[in-house]
């Protein structure tokens, strides 16, 4: 773990971030298109939204929906699919390419934003009935308090605010197939620096970094209580366990669920 005192840092570290992402982006996509699971995902959006997230995103016909480090943009299109409509805000611009492209082929209207998730200045307060973030979003942003208030603030009153990552429990072992051992505390946050160069296909060793954040269960709550935002479930489920997740990680959970609304008389 790198010792760096993130709060001037934020932008230096999300810029790596920035271009580990664009950097990669070809290859992301590459992936995505032989599973193939975006053009299906406005149709079923089971395939990409867990029932218990689904619960609360079936009757958004009409309603103004952020979903904020959009990536792949699936949940974009599942939440799309169902009526949304909806703006989708990543900080990588090669990432967002992909996904217009993507959208315009599949006839979906969305807006797309670039920008970073702890600084929206671009989105006006009080605008989106639903803000939806997660699926591997947090890990790359260094504030997450700041992230959150950002979500909170864009929210309308009373706006429903999901956020749906993956559980952290499953990001502190060190590769093995048959045995866990703890490579990091659950209780380092980071950040945690990693040359992605060759992962990437960069020829140069070096030459792209990316730096990861480990929040806590409760670090996410507090954040979700600090921006103003009232609890309505908190979950942990899901048991899978892919190749790329190197340990024999069987029994821990695999995602957590929070469902918030913003408190009305919060500042907008
Ligand atoms: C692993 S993807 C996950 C996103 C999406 N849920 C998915 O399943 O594809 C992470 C995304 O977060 C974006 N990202 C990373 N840091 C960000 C930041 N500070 N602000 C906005 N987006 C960010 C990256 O560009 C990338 O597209």
């Amino acid at each position: 773990m790198l010792s760096i005192d993130t709060k001037n840092m934020t932008n230096r570290l999300h810029e790596e971030n920035r271009k580990r992402w664009d950097a990669g982006s070809a290859q992301w996509a590459r992936g995505a298109d032989s599973r193939g699971l975006w053009r299906r995902c406005p149709a079923e959006p089971e395939l990409v939204l867990s029932p218990r997230e689904l619960a609360y995103l079936t009757d958004i016909r009409g309603k103004h929906v952020a979903v904020l480090g959009s990536g792949d943009n699936q949940v974009v299109f599942a939440l799309a699919g169902l009526g949304g409509a909806v703006t989708s805000v990543d900080i990588s611009q090669h990432q967002l390419d992909v996904a217009a492209r993507r959208a315009q082929e599949l006839d979906l209207a969305v807006s797309f934003l670039r920008a970073d998730v702890t600084d929206l200045a671009r989105l006006d307060s009080s605008t989106f009935d639903i803000v939806y973030t997660g699926g591997h979003v947090a890990v790359w942003v260094s504030d997450l308090d700041r992230y959150y208030a950002e979500a909170a603030r864009i929210l309308k009153a009373d706006g429903l605010f999901v956020v749906a990552e993956y559980h952290p429990f499953r990001r502190i072992w060190k590769e093995s197939t048959h045995q866990l051992i703890v490579a990091s505390s659950y209780f380092e946050r980071g950040p945690f620096e990693y040359d992605v160069s060759e992962e990437i296909l960069h020829p140069k060793p070096g030459a792209l970094k990316s730096y990861e954040f480990h929040w806590t269960i409760s670090d996410y709550i507090n954040a979700v209580l600090k921006a103003g935002c009232r609890l309505l479930e908190v979950d942990e489920f899901g048991k899978d366990v892919a190749d790329w997740e190197g340990a024999p990680l069987n029994g821990l959970p695999e995602h957590f669920l929070v469902v918030a609304r913003k408190e009305a008389g919060q500042p907008a």
